[in-house]
């Protein structure tokens, strides 16, 4: 068999810097703090971290809002300590992935406030300027058009007013960013994680979006409109390409791409004979309901859309979304961690995720995503995933010495890596041996999926190359099932009594309860 590229096999630890570890007392996590946990990192065994947004910006969107791509914000560190954490990163034997936001930079970005000081500015062209508004919606609310009283036009923003959309149909603008890629390659990053890579391009006649017949109130405003016109337009996979080409011009790099798309529409990003996005994320599993037959849909639809060449990749969660154990509970929490570690390809888990961590309630006064202020009230905030990263059971959880920028709260008393470290029941050991055996199973990376059938609670599914064959079963139910299971021996399973067991014909399986069987 070929051997693999290393983001082939890795498993990627998602890091939201701001609340992974503080290292200063400001309540805001930052470069230092993620370096004094990289041993935490080794032991839990990935193999590569993503940070999301470090650079300058004036954290309208923390950080999504770039005022320089060149740069670290004060508030995370400086470059040296960038540049030291990238050596131990590297000295670790991880890996490093940063997050690339190209639709849109900062209002306060110099060249964007070059380009709104004056209609004939060389930079004007940099940005979407119109005189008249079309019918676009901002995902953040409202309209995706900003008038500007100084020059009489109005600007794109998919996002926030605060992010304007850069116009990459302009060749400036697609060089000026390339070298910003450039520049960190240079040091040697690992690769990049790129915003919403498939809302890049638009259309460029500006037609206005038809209405959605399925929109239903409440939802947010946005879906009110199909993205025909300002989302995943054919020009768009040229300019994946270029930027890949950039990147590829380095030794063992990785472009990964945030992608919210339809299957078929998501298997576009891999590109032409392969000259997409390395792995264009797949969201499948934070979409589909938790029952073993829209997984097992999900999964199987996946699978069989893969074109030839392409590389899967699995994620349960990240900064956007609820976190796991609040969407599924926290025992079913430990299945689908046993569905992500045993599903083919790269893997991506969020921090926390590995104590089976939930979603934190926020109170309205305690709001802090643009999201939430924007739509209150209909579940569009992401601070209940982004709270820091429960350390210990101390007042700050080890993350700060100071007031936490999100709160902690009450469970981190208990949910905590200091007190799981004490008890090898809890889910951090579990998650431990998970990507151990990832390691030691090459099956469980590279093998082919294929068996992935759903009879009522049950899914199962099988792994196989020319060594070995595994079967996974996983009960997604709160009650007990007896479903037949291939004749093997249980390898992992959610409950560790089961690990050793010879098993064969019809099994009971608890509540929640997972196994992985390697097949005799
Ligand atoms: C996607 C990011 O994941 C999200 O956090 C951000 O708000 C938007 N892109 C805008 O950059």
């Amino acid at each position: 068999m070929q051997e693999l590229k290393w983001w082939q096999h890795a498993v990627v630890y998602q890091i939201y810097p701001r609340s992974f570890q503080d290292s200063n007392g400001d309540g805001v996590g930052d470069l230092e703090g993620i370096r004094s946990r990289l041993d935490y990192l080794v032991e839990l065994g990935v193999d590569a971290v993503w940070i999301s947004p470090i650079y300058p910006s004036p954290m309208a969107d923390f950080g999504y809002d770039v005022a320089d791509y060149c740069g670290i914000d004060k508030l995370f560190g400086t470059m040296e300590d960038f540049d030291r954490l990238l050596a131990e990163v590297h000295g670790r034997g991880l890996k490093l992935i940063l997050d690339f936001v190209p639709n849109h930079t900062s209002d306060e970005h110099p060249w964007f406030v070059e380009s709104r000081s004056s209609r004939t500015n060389l930079k004007r062209d940099w940005y979407i300027w119109r005189d008249e508004p079309n019918n676009w919606l901002s995902h953040f609310g409202g309209s995706s058009w900003e008038f500007d009283e100084k020059t009489g036009q109005y600007y794109l923003h998919s996002f926030l007013k605060q992010q304007p959309d850069l116009n990459w149909r302009n060749p400036e603008v697609k060089a000026a960013m390339f070298d910003a890629l450039r520049f960190w390659l240079d040091k040697g990053v690992d690769g990049f994680r790129v915003d919403v890579m498939w809302l890049m391009i638009k259309d460029d006649e500006f037609r206005d979006n038809p209405a959605n017949p399925g929109y239903r109130p409440g939802e947010k405003s946005s879906h009110r409109l199909l993205p025909v016109y300002d989302a995943d337009q054919p020009e768009n996979h040229a300019l994946v390409a270029e930027m890949r080409g950039v990147i590829d011009a380095y030794k063992d790099r990785v472009m990964i791409g945030e992608t919210y798309l339809p299957v078929q529409q998501l298997m576009g990003y891999y590109g032409k004979d392969g000259t997409g996005a390395n792995l264009p994320f797949n969201f499948q599993l934070l979409q589909c309901a938790w029952s073993a037959e829209s997984v097992a849909r999900a999964i199987g639809e996946y699978n069989s859309a893969l074109p030839p060449g392409a590389w899967p990749n699995w994620v349960l969660g990240n900064h956007d979304q609820p976190r796991i154990a609040s969407r599924v509970g926290v025992r079913q929490a430990r299945v689908a961690a046993l569905l992500l570690m045993t599903l083919p390809g790269t893997l991506t888990m969020y921090y926390g995720e590995e104590l089976g961590m939930r979603n934190v309630p926020i109170a309205p006064e305690q709001v802090q995503d643009p999201a939430e202020k924007n739509e209150p009230g209909i579940g569009q905030g992401r601070d209940p995933e982004r709270t820091p990263m429960p350390w210990d059971g101390s007042p700050g959880g080890g993350f700060t010495t100071g007031e936490p920028w999100l709160p902690l709260g009450d469970e981190h008393a208990q949910v905590n890596v200091a007190a799981f470290e004490r008890d090898k029941g809890q889910m951090l050991h579990f998650y431990r041996r998970m990507i151990a055996l990832r390691r030691e199973h090459a099956v469980l990376v590279s093998g082919t999926l294929s068996e992935v059938t759903a009879e009522g609670a049950v899914l199962r599914y099988l792994r196989g190359n020319e060594t070995e064959r595994m079967q996974v079963v996983l009960n997604m139910s709160h009650y007990a099932v007896r479903p037949e299971v291939a004749r093997g021996v249980v390898l992992l399973g959610t409950h560790a009594e089961r690990v050793g067991e010879r098993v064969e014909g019809t099994i009971e399986l608890k509540a929640a309860e997972g196994i992985l069987i390697r097949v005799e």
